[in-house]
C-alpha cells in the first residue's frame, strides 16, 4: 500500500463528508509540520520557549509575630508567614533553584495611616524581614515593593485628599520608602504605585544615597485589575473606598503600555513589568518588541486563585495548567516570572 492510499484510510470521516476528497488527498503534501512533533524528544528539540526554574520570581507575605503562618482563603497553599517561618520558606525556595523572592507584608491596621507612615519605619516589618532574609540566605535576591496600599488607612497606593489620590506628595513618601528598603539591604525595589515620576525620583534618591547597585524594576504596565482581588485578602489592603483607576491603566489600552514603558526606561528602570500577565499576553509581546530591557510579567493572585479553584473542582489538571500558562508567558515575550507557584514549578522541572 503506499502512502498515499493510507492517509486515505487513515482519513475516511473525511473522505465520506467530501467529495473532491480523491482529488485533494492525491496533491502531494510538500510541508509536514506533523514530522517534528513525532517524539517527545523531537519536539524538545524544536521548543520555542522554555520555562526555567531560574526565570521565577517568588512572591511572599510576611506578618508580625512568632511561629505562626495562615493560609489566605482565597489563595490556597500561600500563606502569610511570621519572620521565623518566612527564613525557613525562603531558604526551601532557594534550594529549589529559585533565585528571587518579592516580599509584601501585612501591617496591623493600627500601623496604617493615610500618609503610609510606617512604609518607611526603618525597624518596620519590611526593613527587618530584609536583613533576616541577607542574613540567612545571602544569595538570594530580595525584591521590597514600593507602594503605600499595604500602609495606607484608605487601602489607597497614595495619599488620599478629598477622595483624590495626590501623586507629587506620595512621591516624596515612596522615596523615603525607597531608601529605608535600600538601607536595609534590598537587591531590587519594584514600585507598583503607578504614581508619575516615582522611577525617576527614587532613581535619584538611591544615587544621591550611594546606592547605585540597587536595582529598579518597575510595575510600567500594571492595570487596574480584579484579578488583584485575593492579594487584598491577603493584606487586607482592599481600598476602603472608589478603585484604583486614577491610577493605575485602563484594560482596554495597549498603546498607553508602551508610554509608560518609555517614561520608566527614560527614567532609570532596570527591568520592565506587566501586571496581570494571563490577560494581557499582548502587552508583555508589544513591550518585548519595543525594549532591550529584561520584561517580567506578574502572574498574580487572581490568576492562581481560578487555576486552584478549578483544579480543587477536579475540573482542570493543575500541573499541566500551571505549566501550560507559565509557558505562555515566557512565548509571549517574558523574561522572568512572579508567580505564587514558584515552588511547585520548581518542583515540576526538577
Ligand atoms: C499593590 C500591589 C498589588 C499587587 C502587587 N502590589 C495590588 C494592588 O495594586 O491593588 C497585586 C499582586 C497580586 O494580585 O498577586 N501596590
Amino acid at each position: 500500500m503506499s502512502l498515499a492510499q493510507v492517509s486515505i484510510l487513515e482519513d475516511q470521516t473525511a473522505q465520506a463528508t467530501s467529495v473532491s476528497q480523491t482529488e485533494s488527498t492525491l496533491t502531494p503534501i510538500i510541508h509536514r509540520p506533523r514530522r517534528l512533533r513525532r517524539t517527545e524528544t523531537l519536539r524538545r528539540l524544536v521548543r520555542e520557549a522554555t520555562l526555567r526554574v531560574e526565570d521565577l520570581i517568588y512572591p511572599l507575605f510576611v506578618m508580625e509575630g512568632e511561629g505562626q503562618r495562615e493560609e489566605v482563603p482565597s489563595m490556597p497553599g500561600c500563606y502569610r508567614y511570621t519572620l521565623d517561618l518566612l527564613l525557613a520558606e525562603v531558604k526551601e525556595a532557594y534550594e529549589l533553584g529559585i533565585g528571587a523572592i518579592a516580599l509584601f507584608p501585612l501591617i496591623p491596621y493600627s500601623q496604617k495611616d493615610n500618609a503610609g507612615t510606617e512604609s518607611y519605619n526603618p525597624n518596620g516589618l519590611v526593613p527587618r524581614a530584609v536583613q533576616a532574609i541577607k542574613q540567612a540566605v545571602p544569595d538570594i535576591l530580595l525584591i521590597t515593593d514600593v507602594a503605600l496600599d499595604p500602609y495606607s488607612s484608605e487601602g489607597h497606593d497614595g495619599i488620599v485628599q478629598d477622595g483624590k489620590i495626590l501623586n507629587d506628595e506620595t512621591v516624596a513618601v515612596l522615596v523615603k520608602q525607597a531608601l529605608v528598603q535600600a538601607e536595609a539591604g534590598a537587591d531590587f525595589v519594584a514600585p507598583s504605585d503607578m504614581m508619575d515620576g516615582r522611577v525617576g525620583a527614587i532613581r535619584k534618591a538611591l544615587d544621591a544615597e550611594g546606592w547605585i547597585n540597587v536595582g529598579i524594576l518597575a510595575y510600567s504596565a500594571k492595570y487596574a485589575s480584579a484579578y488583584y482581588g485575593p492579594f487584598r485578602d491577603a493584606l487586607d489592603s482592599a481600598p476602603k473606598f472608589g478603585d484604583k483607576k486614577t491610577y493605575q491603566m485602563d484594560a482596554a489600552n495597549a498603546r498607553e503600555a508602551i508610554k509608560e514603558v518609555d517614561l520608566d526606561i527614560a527614567e532609570g528602570a532596570d527591568i520592565l513589568m506587566v501586571k496581570p500577565a494571563l490577560a494581557y499576553l499582548d502587552i508583555i509581546f508589544q513591550i518585548k518588541q519595543h525594549t532591550h530591557l529584561p520584561v517580567a510579567a506578574y502572574n498574580v493572585s487572581g490568576e492562581y486563585a481560578m487555576i486552584k479553584a478549578a483544579a480543587q473542582q477536579g475540573w482542570i489538571d493543575e500541573k499541566k495548567v500551571v505549566l501550560e500558562t507559565l509557558t505562555s508567558m515566557k512565548r509571549a515575550g517574558a523574561d522572568l516570572i512572579l508567580t505564587y507557584f514558584a515552588k511547585d514549578v520548581a518542583l515540576l522541572l526538577h
